[in-house]
């Protein structure tokens, strides 16, 4: 009996294994969702044109820091800035519903605050929303992807508070003047990027180096940020304007190495926590940090001789503010990484390397495929777990894929014929129908990062996302569409995968 029932058993997981991996055919749901994304400082250029003020990143990268590869900077880029009826016609030819762009700050308020408000910065993003409209395609705007003006820099940044009130004047200007025609916001992108990045390792704008310190100040700043702006939405534009607004949150899977180690299972999900969570606990859950997080980073600041947590405290008010602060759950994702449990002989004290929970290891299985990042394998799978694991973690929210993408570092000739890009969507992209189809995940949209290649920060432009290429070396010339633009065409035609 013992051996037919583990016969079953096998057969049981043999087939559960294989129907999983295999590909799916079907359909997405009528009203979903597709879309393709680009940021500011990413693609205007026009650094100084027309009144704009200066930004972190404008400054990053003028100071030639080495930090940037090429020492390249967004002063031109892909010239969007006065080529983005271009931009425009290329997303007709994609045939996506949604187009997901950002405002520059500094172009509309030059020196950060409502003291003076640049019309010429105003109407450039007031005729993208027109052509958009006239084209059938929805904006879906960003308010902040990473480029804060220098001004509110020079008083600390995301590091001092003060900060919350004049975002909140910011996203106040765009919703009186975009907000008729605009109806899906994100207050974030990638909020743990600008933390960790710009304010932890430093490899980002403004490149403060603080991983135990300025880090949690600058994710504490953002959230309070978020929750205002949310609010003011709320409270003053939503019931005449009726749109929706959230932030974007990032996370690779974080799998488990040995699925069943419980350490290693508990290693990821703490992972997780300190990732997502960071964010995701506040504004989905209960206004507050992961507990783990509070306990992990307590101790670790205790017996490093603080007196208090490193980790910033919300007071009750604050968690009854922050709390529910959404309209739906962005995400951006591209990998997986595999986790396992790891006891580092110094974590008990050392400055954090990499956030402050340490006893854990984070590496790619090298049967993964490689992209042009380091960071960045193609996992396939990953993207429907991840996914799953939202729908049980922040109970069943409505969720929009705000970016997912993978990149090269190959030159012009095989970059238009890029097969293992068209590969990538198309396995994701099931991956994201089986989520939807099989396990009932709430997935409203999908968004192909990028619409063109661009100014990929750290990497300059060595490093390319886009379903359409750009020359650099004269950013007015037509951009041409990649096989990966055709084939997303395909796919958002026919709404899924036909047999
Ligand atoms: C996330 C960021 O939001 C975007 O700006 C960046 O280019 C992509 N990931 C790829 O790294």
């Amino acid at each position: 009996l013992t051996q037919i029932l583990v016969f079953q058993l096998w057969c049981h997981i043999a087939v559960a294994t294989q129907s999983d991996d295999e590909f799916y055919y079907g359909d997405f749901p009528e009203d979903f969702i597709w879309s393709s994304a680009t940021s500011s400082y990413q693609i205007e250029g026009g650094w100084n044109a027309s009144g704009k003020g200066v930004n972190i990143w404008d400054t990053f990268c003028h100071s030639y820091n080495g930090k940037v590869e090429g020492n390249a900077t967004g002063d031109i880029a892909c010239d969007s800035f006065n080529n983005w009826r271009q931009d425009v016609e290329m997303l007709k030819f994609l045939g996506v519903q949604f187009y997901r762009f950002s405002i520059s700050w500094a172009r509309i308020f030059p020196d950060g605050t409502n003291a003076t408000i640049n019309e010429a910065g105003i109407k450039y993003y007031s005729d993208l929303i027109d052509a958009l409209i006239a084209a059938n395609i929805k904006p879906f705007v960003t308010l902040y992807h990473w480029d804060l003006p220098q001004t509110l820099q020079d008083f600390g940044g995301w590091e001092n508070e003060t900060m919350i009130e004049y975002f909140n004047q910011y996203a106040i200007i765009c919703f009186q003047r975009y907000g008729d025609r605009v109806k899906h916001w994100l207050t974030f992108n990638e909020p743990w990027v600008v933390a960790w990045q710009g304010y932890g390792e430093g490899s980002f704008a403004p490149g403060i180096v603080s991983p135990g310190v300025a880090v949690y100040k600058a994710g504490h700043t953002m959230i309070k940020a978020h929750a205002k702006a949310y609010h003011t939405y709320n409270d003053t534009f939503r019931a005449s304007q009726k749109g929706v607004i959230s932030i974007t949150l990032n996370t690779d899977f974080k799998s488990p190495k040995n699925t069943s180690n419980p350490l290693d299972v508990a290693a990821g999900e703490r992972c997780l926590q300190f990732s997502i969570g960071w964010f995701a606990h506040a504004i989905f859950k209960n206004g507050d940090y992961p507990e783990i997080m509070k306990e992990q980073v307590r101790s670790k600041s205790l017996a490093q001789g603080y007196n208090a947590s490193r980790l910033p405290v919300f007071t009750e008010a604050d968690q009854a503010y922050i709390k529910g602060t959404h309209d739906f759950f962005g995400l951006n994702t591209y990998t997986t990484q595999a986790v396992e449990h790891y006891v580092d002989p110094n974590s008990a004290t050392n400055t954090p390397s990499y956030m402050d929970d340490q006893d854990r290891k984070e590496s790619f299985d090298p049967s993964w495929p490689t992209s042009g990042a380091s960071w960045l394998r193609m996992v396939p799978w990953g993207i429907r777990r991840l996914l799953n694991w939202l729908k049980n973690e922040y109970n069943d929210p409505e969720i929009f894929i705000t970016e997912n993408g993978i990149s090269d570092r190959n030159a012009t000739s095989v970059l238009l014929q890029d097969s293992w890009r068209v590969n990538f969507y198309n396995q994701y992209i099931n991956n994201v129908l089986k989520a939807i189809r099989k396990d009932n995940v709430n997935v409203r949209a999908y968004t192909a990062w990028s619409l063109m290649d661009n100014f990929e920060w750290g990497r300059g432009y060595e490093e390319h996302y886009g379903l359409y290429y750009v020359d650099m070396s004269d950013p007015k010339r037509p951009r041409t569409a990649k096989d990966s633009a055709k084939w997303y065409k395909k796919m958002i035609a026919d709404n899924g995968f036909k047999k």
